[in-house]
């Protein structure tokens, strides 16, 4: 359907920018020239505040896996509303979600909950540092960890700022003290001779490198094997902790993103699917270097408050959405994003023009370029590029299909194959009617 009415969204928009910087409260959500307003979704479906309706492809940033309003997760909510929404004293429901997460991950030995993703990341990398007792982080070139000031270095690193073939330390907020990129050491992902001279040449001051075993910012690209061979046999030779961000990436199936690549890191931050629609964030790891939170002893090595930690909302909701997520609902839901991966290559192959689909299991990202894309820096569009994927994006929003401006999408399980090819034909239409022919050259 064509979403061209958009009066209420902009009435809305008028409003949100008397009383929010820029109309604004969530960089993410930004959309020129007003973003469109939701007021309602079920299932795979969203509707905005002027009535048009869009195929949902992004979940709110891949985190509502079973779409909108399930009812299942509704009434576990339901339940929890009647009884209480936070306390000053733990309830049985966080023991409940916990013991979910750790029965379906090996290297889960225990885990500690946080209000979002952002604060699961701050707090592994402050368990990696009271655990080692190194000041130091490495993290890859472009890969986006939350809003952490430490995890956002070099988050954005751009050609001018590449010269020389390691990457640099570069701020992403102004601001940024420079004593936090000199403590945050960046290495190139998916270069396993470059990324291993570097962590060794640091290796007595870091406490762990940060990794996400397919960083969307960077390409959703699959870490190598070989990279994260490098990556385990680094930190164990050197005492440095190998942490996977997970926040994303644990959707690729039922033990988590390091079930499929089949490497157990020290330490784990999840978020977004474990929260059923509501905010969460969880740092997991081994007993040992978790440890560093167990406040039995006096003050912990590394304290952590929090008023909505472990909400009881966020817990029943999340307990609800996992006990769905079954290895049949992930083997079914990757077999779709195979699907829409097929149908994506497909239609650039049949509209002649350039572009790829990288990403894994229920997660995709479309790229306007042919070139083989390995990490952050041939994954980064290029202004052409860019401005084609905005051409094709404005064009399926416009079609009813919501998909992120890099080009991200998150299937959902209330998703069919008649919802793929729905999502494929308005693609394909896209290319067809905005698409540049590839050049004769290539
Ligand atoms: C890999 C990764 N880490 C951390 C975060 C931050 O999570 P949150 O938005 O819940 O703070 C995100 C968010 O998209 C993410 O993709």
């Amino acid at each position: 359907m064509s979403t061209s009415k958009s009066a209420q969204s902009q009435a809305l928009f008028n409003r949100a920018l008397d009383v929010m910087p820029g109309g604004n409260t969530r960089t993410t959500v930004w959309h020129a020239p007003h973003p469109m307003y939701a007021v309602s979704g079920s299932g795979c479906r969203v509707n905005d505040a002027d009535g048009n309706q869009y195929l949902d492809f992004l979940n709110n940033y891949t985190s509502m896996i079973h779409g909108h309003a399930n009812p299942v997760v509704g009434e576990a909510v339901r339940r929890q509303l009647e009884l209480g929404t936070c306390f000053a004293m733990p309830t049985e429901t966080e023991i409940v979600l916990a013991e979910l997460l750790c029965e379906r991950v090996p290297g889960f030995e225990k885990v500690r909950f946080t209000n979002s993703g952002s604060e699961a990341v701050m707090m592994a990398l402050k368990a990696a540092r009271a655990h080692t007792g190194r000041p130091k982080i490495a993290k890859c070139e472009g890969a986006y960890h939350g809003s952490y000031d430490f995890a956002e270095v070099s988050l954005d690193s751009a050609p001018e700022s590449w010269g020389n073939a390691d990457p640099n330390s570069v701020a992403y907020t102004a601001g940024t003290p420079k004593s936090v990129l000199n403590d945050v050491i960046v290495v190139p992902f998916n270069k396993p001779e470059e990324a291993e001279r570097i962590l060794r040449a640091h290796a007595d001051e870091l406490a762990c490198v940060l990794i996400d075993p397919m960083p969307n910012r960077a390409g959703l690209i699959p870490t190598t094997t070989e990279y994260l061979e490098m990556l385990r046999r680094v930190t164990h030779d050197t005492g440095m902790l190998l942490v996977f961000d997970e926040v994303i990436s644990f959707r690729l199936g039922y033990n988590g993103a390091q079930g499929v690549l089949g490497v157990t890191p020290d330490l784990t931050t999840i978020a977004k699917i474990i929260g059923g629609g509501f905010p969460i964030g969880a740092v997991a790891g081994s007993t040992d270097v978790m440890a560093v939170f167990d406040p039995r002893q006096g003050k912990p090595l590394a304290p952590h408050g929090g008023t909505f930690n472990a909400n009881p909302i966020s817990m029943v909701a999340g307990t609800a959405a996992m006990e769905l997520l079954t290895p049949e609902a992930f083997d079914r839901l990757n077999a779709l994003g195979d699907r829409a991966r097929e149908g994506i290559t497909r239609a650039f192959a049949d509209a002649g023009v350039d572009g790829q689909v990288t990403g894994g299991g229920s997660l995709l990202r479309i790229h306007m370029t042919n070139v083989p894309l390995v990490d952050y820096r041939s994954a980064r569009a290029t202004a052409a590029q860019g401005a084609a994927l905005t051409t094709v994006v404005e064009f399926m929003h416009a079609n009813g299909v919501l998909i992120a401006e890099t080009g991200l999408c998150a299937l959902s399980t209330p998703m069919g194959e008649a919802e793929i090819d729905e999502f494929v034909d308005i693609f394909a239409a896209a290319l067809k009617t905005t698409g540049q022919p590839r050049q004769a050259a290539e």
